[in-house]
Parts: structure tokens; C-alpha cells; sequence
């Protein structure tokens, strides 16, 4: 139970990966503070990857509902996610409750506080596709998170755009930058982890090695969008089988969501590949390093369309819409759907011709300035405390330098020399099968 002999209690309520990610650099802003008091509730909704993320950030919750099931459904998540928050916030009896994001918890988290008459604090409030189907069920739970919420956290000026198309009143929303990139700046001013999947793709790509020996061209990968369960993601897979075998020269890398949905779809048709190197997800850090590595990210992930564009890398997007127009409008991300020659093309593309590549590989901060947590953090204590309201993110004002420690790898004339294409299948093969684990294991 939380101390409550001094200040205001904020309950953060998250569970997954992404939402942790995002919500560290505001727990570690709000034990800054004297006047508000940071508990921690995780929904569990996610395991290992959101330890993973706690590990790394020096989380450790007060509270864990534990909720994950194998396979579990949305409604099996909402409701045991609903049930255990309604009773950890009768024992908080928190001032307010901040959630992030679009998830199931980030919904749940609102609902309950909702319930129990506790002001809702929404992080990255105001992302919208305008289409209620895609994201499943994301573009839904933040719709109802906004109607929940008493303040709006928007990442960027256009977030708060829809937040007042819809009726939102100004003065309960500011535009703060995303947190993710407040997070992204933290990991990247730490020397890179040693992690094994990292430094795999290090010595496969050359990547240490001095520039005229060559390297290979890496393309990243992650995916698992629940609207793409099934033959999309069978089509995805097939793709980055075309890719690979067609350039045995590239090294494709697939850290893969846990997910089976997911693994069942992609892994087939990439089974056996010998530069396709696949991977339980890694951490933060080790991923972070892997994007900063890669010549090109291909994915359906919210959170690494946000940072790819901080670190020049050029985005294809697995989706027909995106509610982070901002890299699209700057030119570093593209929607490439999934259908495998569309794919295979677009990658093909950006791996053979170096003006296409640099016109997406520009380093641009749409989405953040590494400010975003303290942003957040004085609006709660605006609303909680009377303080002065902050000023808000205005995009571009100050460029950022992301100090990652890996050599940038942008054109084809960097491709590895012919020949060593053996000696990668020998040691990459090996290397996957023994890292790979099954999917809820
Ligand atoms: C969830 C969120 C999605 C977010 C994504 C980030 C919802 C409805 N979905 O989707 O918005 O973009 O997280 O990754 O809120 N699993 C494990 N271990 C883990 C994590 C997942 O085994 O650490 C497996 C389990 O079998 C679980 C399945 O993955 O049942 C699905 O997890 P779930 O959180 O329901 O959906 P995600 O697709 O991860
Ligand atoms: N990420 C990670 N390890 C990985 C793959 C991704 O730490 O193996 C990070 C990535 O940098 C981003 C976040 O996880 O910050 C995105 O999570 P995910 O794709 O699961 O969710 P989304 O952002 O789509 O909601």
C-alpha cells in the first residue's frame, strides 16, 4: 500500500512491452518530483516482454495482476485486467491514474479509474487512423480512452487535432512529444548490451570491421498486428523469404513477438533460410542498437515507426494506414501493406538505389525531443497541484543527436564482397536454432 503521508498518489497502469517503454521516463520524472508519488500497477498482459523492459529501466511494480494467458482472447484480457485494477485502486485510492497508449490495460486502466471517480491521465492521447477496424482493437480502445480521460497527453500537434475534432476541450490537452523518444535518448547514451542476437548480426554484418572491407545490408523486421493474424503475415513471411533468397548476400533479422498467432503465420515460410536470422525479442537496449545497425526496418509497430525516424533509418510500413502520419510526411516511412510483391519490392528498392534510399534516410524528430516525460509530469502537477502549466512540444524546434555507437550503413556500394555467403549459412544457421525458442515456452 502506498505511503500517503506526503503529496498526491499516481497510479501508472501498464502491461505490455511498448507501454512500459513509454512509461519509464515518467515514473523516473515523477520520483523526481516532492509533491507526487509514483505506484506502479502492470497488468501482466504481457511476461517476459515487459520484464525485459522493467529490468532494463529499474521498474519494479507494486502491483502485478498477472493476467497473461496463453492464447488468451480480448475479452479474457479486459475482464481479469478490470477486475484486478478495480480492486488495486481501492487499496491505492490514488489522486489519478495515468495510462498509456491503446492496449486492452491502457483501456481497462481508464475504465476502472473511471469507475471510482479517478481522474484519467492519457499518454499519447490523440492518435487516430479514423478507422475503426485497424488498428484491432487499438483505434477503438483509445477512442473510449479519450472519452475516459480528464487530461490529454498528445504526442504530437496533430494528435491533439483529432482530440479537438472530436470535442475534446483544448485546455485538458497538451502536446508533449512522444516519451518513447525520451526513452530512446536514454538507451542510446549507454554503451550497447551484451546481447547475443546483437552481436551476431555485428560479426555476420562486418560490422566491425574497418569500411572498405564491406558490409552486408541488414534488413530489420518485426511484426504482429492482431488484423494481420494469418495470411497476411503467411504473406509477410513469404516476402522476406523472396528477399533472402533472391540476395543471399543480405542478412535478414526477426526478432519475433512471442505471440504463436504470429509465429505460426510468419516462421513457415522462413524456416531454414541461412540469412534469416530469427530471435526471441530482444531488449530495448539490444533492439535499439539493432535499428541503429540495420539499412532498413520493415514492421507494423507503432513504437518503431516513432523511432526509426530519430535514428535516419527508412521505415516500410506492413500496414494500409498508419495513425503516425508524421514520418510518413517527412518522408523517412512508407505504407507497404502486406502483400508480398509489394513488399519485395519496396525493400528491393531502398537495398539497390541509393537515391531512393537517401531521400527516406534522412534523421528527423517528428515524434519527440526527449523532453516528453517532464512535460507530462508538470501537466499532472498543473491538474494535481496548481503548479504552472508547461509549455508544450512544438516540433523541430531543437534537433536531438542520438549518440548510438554503430556504424550507419545506408548504401548498396557497402555490400559485402562475393563468397562469404557459406560461411554466414554455416554460422547463421547454427546460431538461429540454437536461440530460437518455441512460442509460450
Ligand atoms: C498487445 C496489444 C497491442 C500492442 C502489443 C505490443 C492489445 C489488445 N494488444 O498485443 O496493442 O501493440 O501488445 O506488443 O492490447 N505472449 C507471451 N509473452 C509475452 C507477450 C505475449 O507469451 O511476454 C503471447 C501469449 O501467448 C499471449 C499472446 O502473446 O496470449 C498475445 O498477447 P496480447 O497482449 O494479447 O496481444 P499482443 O498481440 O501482444
Ligand atoms: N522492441 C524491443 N525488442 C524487440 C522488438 C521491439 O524492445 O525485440 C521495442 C521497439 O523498439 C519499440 C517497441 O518495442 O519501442 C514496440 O513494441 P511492439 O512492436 O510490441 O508494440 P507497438 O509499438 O506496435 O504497440
Amino acid at each position: 500500500m502506498a505511503d500517503r503521508s506526503t503529496g498526491h498518489t499516481v497510479l501508472l497502469v501498464y502491461g505490455t512491452r511498448p507501454e512500459a517503454i513509454k512509461m519509464a521516463p515518467v515514473v523516473h520524472e515523477l520520483r523526481r518530483t516532492r509533491s507526487l508519488r509514483p505506484v506502479l500497477a502492470v497488468t501482466g498482459q504481457h511476461r517476459t516482454m515487459l520484464d525485459q523492459v522493467n529490468n532494463l529501466f529499474g521498474l519494479v511494480p507494486d502491483y502485478d495482476l498477472e493476467i497473461l494467458q496463453h492464447r488468451q482472447s480480448l475479452s479474457g484480457v479486459t475482464t481479469r485486467a478490470l477486475g484486478g485494477l478495480e480492486a488495486v485502486m481501492a487499496e491505492v485510492r490514488p489522486d489519478a491514474v495515468v495510462v498509456q497508449g491503446d492496449t486492452t490495460t491502457a483501456f481497462t486502466g481508464a475504465l476502472a479509474a473511471f469507475y471510482q471517480n479517478v481522474p484519467v491521465m492519457h499518454l499519447e492521447a490523440g492518435l487516430r487512423t479514423d478507422d475503426p477496424m485497424s488498428p484491432f482493437p487499438e483505434e477503438i480502445n483509445r477512442r473510449l480512452t479519450a472519452q475516459l480521460a480528464e487530461l490529454h497527453l498528445a504526442p504530437t500537434p496533430s494528435a491533439r487535432a483529432n482530440l479537438l475534432a472530436e470535442g475534446i476541450r483544448p485546455e485538458s490537452v497538451l502536446v508533449t512529444g512522444n516519451t518513447v523518444i525520451d526513452a530512446l535518448l536514454h538507451v542510446a547514451a549507454a554503451p550497447p548490451p551484451d546481447d547475443p542476437l546483437l552481436a551476431e548480426v555485428r560479426r555476420l554484418a562486418g560490422l566491425d570491421e574497418p569500411a572498405e572491407v564491406g558490409r552486408r545490408q541488414i534488413v530489420l523486421v518485426t511484426a504482429h498486428r492482431r488484423e494481420s493474424w494469418g495470411e497476411p503475415l503467411a504473406q509477410v513471411g513469404a516476402a522476406l523469404a523472396r528477399l533472402a533468397t533472391e540476395r543471399p548476400e543480405l542478412l535478414v533479422v526477426l526478432p519475433v513477438h512471442r505471440n504463436p498467432a504470429v509465429r505460426e503465420a510468419v516462421l513457415p515460410p522462413i524456416a531454414g533460410l541461412p540469412n534469416v536470422l530469427v530471435a526471441d525479442p530482444v531488449d530495448y537496449s539490444a533492439f535499439t542498437h539493432l535499428m541503429a545497425a540495420a539499412t532498413v526496418i520493415v514492421t507494423d509497430s507503432g513504437g518503431v515507426q516513432e523511432e526509426a525516424p530519430s535514428l535516419g533509418k527508412p521505415v516500410l510500413v506492413l500496414r494500409e494506414n498508419t495513425e503516425r502520419p508524421e514520418g510518413v510526411r517527412a518522408g523517412t516511412t512508407r505504407l507497404v501493406g502486406t502483400d508480398t510483391e509489394r513488399i519485395v519490392a519496396a525493400v528491393g528498392q531502398l537495398l539497390d538505389d541509393p537515391v531512393a534510399y537517401a531521400a527516406m534516410a534522412e534523421a528527423v524528430n517528428p515524434y519527440g525531443d526527449g523532453q516528453a516525460a517532464s512535460r507530462a509530469v508538470a501537466a499532472i502537477e498543473h491538474r494535481l497541484c496548481g503548479t504552472p502549466a508547461p509549455d508544450p512540444f512544438i516540433p523541430g524546434a531543437r534537433a536531438i543527436n542520438i549518440p548510438l555507437r554503430i556504424p550507419h550503413q545506408p548504401t548498396y556500394s557497402e555490400v559485402i564482397a562475393p563468397g562469404t555467403s557459406a560461411v554466414l549459412a554455416e554460422q547463421t544457421a547454427a546460431g538461429a536454432s540454437a536461440r530460437f525458442k518455441e512460442a509460450g515456452a
